[in-house]
């Protein structure tokens, strides 16, 4: 089975790329081959994984200036780097012709070496956005159990809809999970119940805990199974990616 996920949500910081990261290292561990793609200007995916000399990146295969440039992590999972020049991409893309098309046929090109192909998005909805969600298989998003955390999330779900009707007839929401969970927080828990009620079926099972552990494995450019197997933040992100190949 070949699939595409875009992991994305245009809120900023609830855990996109820690997620990106890990579901794809976990994902890699259970034998399967993964290629990670950092579709976001800030690069954190990159950084998290200890890479820092980008030679060529995802800015240059998107501006057409050659192939998706491939690194390898380990034995199961490569990734294809970002860099900040790619901030200025969705201006250098405007007027060019079926720009929403541009990584879907990079992705294409190279998808059939991997089992998964894991897009970590930036929080925005402009056209990088777009291009993942026409590329992709499926969308999962993270949200974070806080405080309007639904707040803003019919704007994606318009994009969705809109990329459907338009671009990729295919595209369907994977899944929907809940990120830095703290059970002792009444609020968190309140929170956790209406989002299943919003996305009644789509929600994953698993509550990814907030655990420091996942905050710091990226300072050592680590995932989480490699810098601390037995923490909660690895069983959490195992739990999930049982759901997921499940
Ligand atoms: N479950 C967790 N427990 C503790 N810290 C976490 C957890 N998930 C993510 N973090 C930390 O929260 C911060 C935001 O996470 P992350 O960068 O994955 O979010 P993001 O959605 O990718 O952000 P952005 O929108 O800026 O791309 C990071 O510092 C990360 O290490
Ligand atoms: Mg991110």
């Amino acid at each position: 089975m070949k699939k595409v996920i875009a992991i994305s949500n245009h809120k900023g910081g609830v855990g996109k790329t820690t997620s990106t990261l890990n579901i794809g290292a976990g994902i890699a561990l259970k034998g399967r081959k993964v290629l990670l793609i950092d579709l976001d200007p800030q690069s954190n995916l990159t950084q998290c994984l200890g890479i820092t000399d980008v030679e060529k990146s995802i800015y240059g295969a998107l501006r057409g200036d050659h192939d998706l440039p491939i690194i390898k992590i380990s034995e199961n999972l490569d990734i294809v780097p970002s860099t900040l020049d790619l901030a200025s991409i969705e201006v250098e893309l405007a007027s060019k012709f079926a720009r929403e098309l541009i990584l879907k046929k990079l992705v294409d090109k190279v998808k059939d070496r991997y089992e998964y192909v894991l897009i970590d998005c930036p929080p925005s909805l402009g056209l990088i956005t777009v291009n993942a969600l026409t590329a992709a298989d499926e969308i999962f998003i993270p949200l974070q159990a806080q405080f309007l955390a639904l707040h803003g999330l019919d704007k994606l779900t318009d994009i969705i809809a809109m990329v459907k009707e338009n671009l990729n007839s295919g595209l369907s929401i994977g899944g929907v999970f809940i990120t830095q969970y703290d059970n002792r927080k009444i609020l968190n828990r309140d929170i956790a119940e209406s989002v299943n009620k919003h996305f009644k079926g789509k929600i994953f099972k698993t509550l990814i805990r907030d655990n420091v552990a996942l905050a710091e494995a990226p300072v050592r450019g680590k995932d989480i199974f490699s810098y601390d197997a037995k923490s909660n933040g690895a069983k959490d992100y195992e739990s999930l990616v049982s759901e997921i190949l499940n």
